[in-house]
């Protein structure tokens, strides 16, 4: 895309992409894509504002050359270090060889980390502010947002935030950069959600502290590093990130994730009839089969709902290592403090109980209950996890 104008001469220079298959080398984006989003502001000094990924070198030093000759670049200020949008900062370094590095003390000291690069770096501090001319840039310290490293850069005279990877969405934007020119704004709050707890739910804790942070601020635009910008009512992503970093430390919205896996049926059968006991409490639920679904898909599921169902059988006296690798994930992910259960088949021996229990010990998860049977549900086994999930269905619904 060309660059676009969003306040006089303060331009969105972002690009596209659409050819990666794991962002972070882990997270499915390929029927998405997702945008790099940088902004070059033209002033008595000129200024840009985060880079763009490796890939992207080519297209990035283009869309800037449009607009200004490189050699002209005063600043590149370094919201946060992560290579999805400092990639393509050894080549730029090149063709603005008089532009100086701005970033936060552990931003520069990961400039050498990555790149090598030390000279004309400059650190800064926590609203300090740096005139442009006609423009002013206030540096607000915002770490673990995504990094220890990031912050964010507000334009007083526009009241504009450049959040960085906060508020940010997976998505492409498919002509239109605005949440107001944009057709489907609920694909991207979906994405939005997904992208929160792929990539920062970890950090939740620092989400809030940089909303409070950010909240002496008065905010007519927010301009993150990925997807929309938010023109028409900015205070509405700043609410659902606050929304689910709360979620994060619980209590979560009322409902149940099922999170399953089965290898002959056996705890499936099982779960089948138990779905039926959940449905008729009319409490919203969603279910995952972990040895086929990405963990990336039911991550926004688990942070969003008070209770958790956990069904899988033991493999070999642990747990279905499906189930592993998805508890595993919320206990990176930080998902603490739901209601939870489990059950699941086993053929010699228990063992994946054990294994729940210590996760949901960890993750201070209350288990209602926990059972498991051997071989396939019989009428008794069926008795006593319908207790059990009666019990989380009651806790989950009012949270
Ligand atoms: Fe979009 Fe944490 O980088």
């Amino acid at each position: 895309m060309h660059a676009v104008e969003i306040k006089p001469n303060i331009y969105w220079v972002g690009v596209n992409d659409r050819s990666t298959n794991l962002f972070e080398g882990l997270w499915p984006i390929h029927e998405v894509g997702v945008s790099y989003n940088a902004y070059l502001i033209k002033d008595k000094k000129n200024a840009l504002i985060d880079i763009s990924k490796e890939i992207f070198s080519d297209d990035f030093a283009q869309e800037l050359s449009d607009l200004i000759d490189l050699k002209d670049l005063d600043y590149i200020i370094v919201n946060h270090m992560e290579p999805d949008h400092t990639g393509a900062l050894g080549r730029l370094r090149e063709m603005a060889p008089n532009a100086k590095l701005l970033g936060m003390q552990k931003a520069v000291s990961m400039m050498n980390d990555f790149y090598s690069l030390t000279e004309n770096t400059e650190v800064v501090k926590h609203e300090e502010t740096l005139s442009l001319g006609k423009y002013t840039l206030k540096f607000l310290y915002t770490p673990g947002v995504h990094w220890p490293e990031t912050m964010m850069t507000y334009v007083p005279e526009e009241k504009l935030l450049f959040s960085c990877d906060a508020f940010g969405q997976y998505g492409a934007l498919d002509g239109f950069i605005f949440d107001d020119e944009c057709q489907n704004v609920a694909f991207f709050e979906k994405e939005a959600l997904r992208y929160y707890t792929n990539i920062i739910s970890a950090f939740s804790r620092n989400v809030l502290m940089a909303i409070d942070k950010i909240s002496a601020y008065p905010v007519s635009i927010i301009a993150p590093s990925h997807g929309l910008i938010w023109r028409k009512d900015p205070m509405h992503i700043i609410e659902l990130y606050k929304t689910w970093a709360g979620y994060a430390q619980g209590p979560a919205g009322p409902g149940i994730t099922v999170l399953y896996g089965s290898m002959y049926r056996n705890t499936e059968r099982a779960l089948d009839q138990t779905l039926q006991v959940i449905g008729r409490q009319q409490i919203p639920i969603e279910v995952f089969n972990v040895g086929i679904t990405d963990p990336s898909y039911y991550l926004p599921s688990l942070l969003t709902k008070q209770g958790v169902l956990i069904a899988c059988p033991t493999y070999e006296r642990a747990m279905f290592p499906a189930m592993v690798r998805a508890l595993n994930m919320a206990e990176i992910k930080d998902i603490k403090h739901k209601v939870a259960a489990y059950f699941g088949s086993f053929a010699w021996s228990g063992g994946a109980m054990n294994v729940f229990n210590g996760f949901a010990e960890r993750l201070a998860w209350d288990v209602v209950g926990a059972y498991q049977f051997a071989g396939s549900a019989k009428e008794n086994d069926l008795q006593q996890i319908q207790q059990i999930v009666e019990q989380l269905a009651a806790k989950a619904r009012k949270p």
